[in-house]
Parts: C-alpha cells; sequence; structure tokens
C-alpha cells in the first residue's frame, strides 16, 4: 500500500488525462482503441488505489515487452464454454487486463443466471493489481476469487532460489451501507512490485522483504531483484503462491513451475501466464439483504474492534485503498519527476502527446 508525502517531490495528473494518455500510446503500439481503453482504465484504477506499483508506471515495461515480440500488443482474447458454469478464456499473448475483463464478465453472466461462474485463462500476461477484478464483480453485486500465477521469484520454503511467483491471492464481497471486503494480497512479505517502485524512485527497503544474491538481507532495492523475495509466513506464505500455481497454471494449460516469465523478462518469450476467477451471487443461501446486513456487521464488528496500543483506526480489507481513491480522485495521482520522464519518453517514442501534469 502507497504512503502518501514522506520521500521524493511529487506533480499530480488528473485521472482523466492519466487514462488518455495511457491510451494514446498503447494505440501508438498497436493495440485497438478498446482494448487500450480497458487496459489504461485498470492500470488507472491501481494508481488511484495507491497501488503504485501496478499503475501507469508499468507502461515502459509493458511497451518493452511489445517491442520485443514478447507480448502481441494487437491480440484480443477468445472465449470457450466448458458447461453452463464453466469456461476458459485463451488470452492469444494479448494483455492481462484484457483477458482478466472478458474471463470475470463471462463468470458474473454465468453466476447471474447458476449462481456460480467459474474461468480458467490460459497463455496470459501480467493483469496489474487484482482487486480491479474483485471491484468488477463487486459493481455486479458479486462475490469473487482471483487467482494468478507468476514468475520466480520466491523459494519453496527450505529452498534457496526462485521458483515460485509472488503471486498475488484476492477475494471479494459487496457490502451494504459500509465499504465492501477487498482482500488483495501477495503472498511474500511486500509486493516485488515495491522493490521494483523503490529502485525506480532511488529509495531503499525494510531488510526483511528480500534477500541478496548471496542469501543475505539486504535495504538496497538492485540487489533485492538479484535474490529472492521472503515469502509471508513461511512455509504459509510458500504454499499460497503453489496453491495459485495450481489452480492458475496446472489447471488452465498455462505454464507453472517456475516456468512463466515475468514481465520485465528481456527475452522475446512470452509470459504464459494463467488466471483462475470465480464468481458467486451472493444470495444463494440468505437474502439479498440479508446478505448485505450482515457484511455491514461484519465490517462493523471489525472497524469497531479495541484497539491495540499505538493503532488510531482498525480498517476492513480493501478500506485503505478505497479511502486513497477518493481522495486521488481529488487531488489528482501523485508521480515523482523521473516516473513522468520515463512516461513521455514512450511517449516520444510512438510520436503521442506527453502526459499532461497539473500544474
Ligand atoms: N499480477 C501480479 O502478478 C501481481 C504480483 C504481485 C502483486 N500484485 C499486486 O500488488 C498489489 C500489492 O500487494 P501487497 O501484498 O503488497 O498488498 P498490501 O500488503 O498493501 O495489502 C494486502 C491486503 O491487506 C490489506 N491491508 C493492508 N493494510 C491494512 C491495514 N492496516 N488494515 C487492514 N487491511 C490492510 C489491503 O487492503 C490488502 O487487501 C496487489 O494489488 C496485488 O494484486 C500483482
Amino acid at each position: 500500500m502507497a504512503q502518501e508525502g514522506a520521500e521524493a517531490q511529487k506533480v499530480h495528473v488528473k485521472p482523466a488525462d492519466a487514462q488518455s494518455f495511457v491510451e494514446e500510446v498503447l494505440q501508438g503500439n498497436g493495440v485497438s482503441p478498446e482494448n487500450a481503453a480497458i487496459v489504461a482504465k485498470c492500470l488507472v484504477a491501481a494508481d488511484l488505489r495507491g497501488i503504485d506499483t501496478h499503475g501507469v508506471n508499468r507502461i515502459p515495461s509493458y511497451m518493452t515487452r511489445v517491442r520485443q515480440g514478447a507480448l502481441d500488443a494487437k491480440a484480443s482474447p477468445t472465449w470457450k464454454e466448458i458447461t453452463p458454469v464453466v469456461g476458459q478464456v485463451d488470452a492469444h499473448n494479448g494483455f492481462g487486463f484484457l483477458a482478466a475483463d472478458l474471463g470475470m464478465g463471462k463468470a458474473i453472466e454465468m453466476a447471474r443466471t447458476y449462481g456460480i461462474g467459474m474461468v480458467s485463462v490460459k497463455h496470459s500476461n501480467h493483469f496489474g493489481m487484482s482487486a480491479w477484478i474483485v471491484q468488477k464483480a463487486i459493481d455486479a453485486g458479486m462475490m469473487s476469487l482471483v487467482f494468478t500465477n507468476s514468475s520466480p521469484a520466491l523459494p519453496a520454503w527450505g529452498g534457496k532460489s526462485k521458483l515460485m511467483g509472488v503471486s498475488p491471492i484476492a477475494c471479494g464481497a459487496p457490502g451494504g451501507k459500509e465499504k465492501p471486503f477487498i482482500l488483495d494480497m501477495a503472498p511474500s512479505v511486500a509486493a516485488r512490485g515495491k522493490i521494483y517502485k523503490a529502485k525506480r524512485r532511488g529509495e531503499k527497503i525494510p531488510t526483511d522483504w528480500a534477500l541478496d544474491g548471496e542469501g543475505r538481507q539486504t535495504d538496497d532495492p538492485a540487489k533485492a531483484l538479484e535474490g529472492v523475495m521472503l515469502p509471508m509466513g513461511g512455509p504459509k506464505g510458500s504454499g499460497l503462491s503453489i496453491m495459485m500455481d495450481v489452480f492458475s497454471g496446472v489447471l488452465s494449460g498455462s505454464a507453472f513451475a517456475g516456468h512463466v516469465t515475468g514481465p520485465y523478462d528481456p527475452s522475446n518469450k512470452p509470459a504464459d501466464v494463467g488466471h483462475f476467477f470465480v464468481a458467486i451471487k451472493p444470495d444463494l443461501f440468505v437474502s439479498l439483504d440479508d446478505f448485505r446486513e450482515r457484511m455491514d456487521y461484519l465490517y462493523k464488528r471489525v472497524v469497531d474492534s479495541d484497539k491495540a496500543a499505538g493503532v488510531d483506526r482498525v480498517f476492513f480489507p480493501g478500506e485503505i485503498e478505497q479511502i486513497t481513491e477518493e481522495t486521488r480522485r481529488k487531488t489528482g495521482i501523485p508521480y515523482v519527476e523521473a516516473e513522468v520522464n520515463a512516461l513521455d519518453e514512450e511517449a516520444d517514442k510512438v510520436g503521442k502527446p506527453r502526459l499532461k501534469v497539473d500544474a
């Protein structure tokens, strides 16, 4: 989660300007206008929620993958029904955002009719922040599970080299009058994107996030990227990462067991990421009014908990990000100068307008 303020000087960008900037750069790289609008919306959604590690700043690395011929900017995902409540999306090596948007859309459609919809996605790419897919289900009044696998970054528990991905596990449920439940968490102490962000911004990282290439603790993001991420909760974090691989990789027919290619990989090898989505109608066992009231009761029980020493406020999962979004919709999205420069370079490469920054 992003901490506002502290570090480097920031400029602010209106969400609508970030959206149109990304759309233009994507179109300049061969993405259709409809697909560019979807990808841009997901990246801006991450920045709005304070997940700066998975927002618009990913554009230079995604475009590098397109230029390397590793990611097909022109591809659109296709759908195949397997049973009335199960289907598969083939991403055809296009943007993971497009495959996930189609996949969760289909899962929601099936859940409306049958109570549940389950979708496997193959031959995909990185889809950024999982919470936008959970939010899509919430906007349709649905509960959801959102799984993905990813490139090697974590050792299996007891191992010393990268094998499993820092693959986020996410799920959500709509609330009533209170905030919805959105849990979206990497199985590592910190998401690897936070290390890339610290490197980009010239910042140090906490020493419990990763080990360097020699297996030593480090506060240097560049050295951490040469080593391994540390799983949260030891074997439990490592086990969750394997779980993401079983449901997203093994089941789908995509790469798994350490064979997914990373979004920063310098080769032209497709990522072959797999995803797994479930949408569930919340009024299968109690009425919708009851469900919403029960969610609100849970929310209140959580946020009204007796606070531990030094804690000002107890939050519901996803709440901090929603508060950040409310603020950023008013103030604009903060970026540091180096990030704006990297984005402008991408615009220059395809002759598109630079990012409009507020005075
Ligand atoms: N696509 C990929 O391959 C990939 C890989 C890794 C991470 N990611 C994304 O990176 C993002 C960051 O992951 P992360 O694990 O660093 O997230 P995080 O540690 O910031 O948050 C994890 C969860 O804990 C909740 N949370 C955080 N602080 C809280 C508090 N004080 N009280 C109550 N709840 C709190 C958040 O709402 C969130 O649901 C996620 O959006 C994830 O999807 C994507």
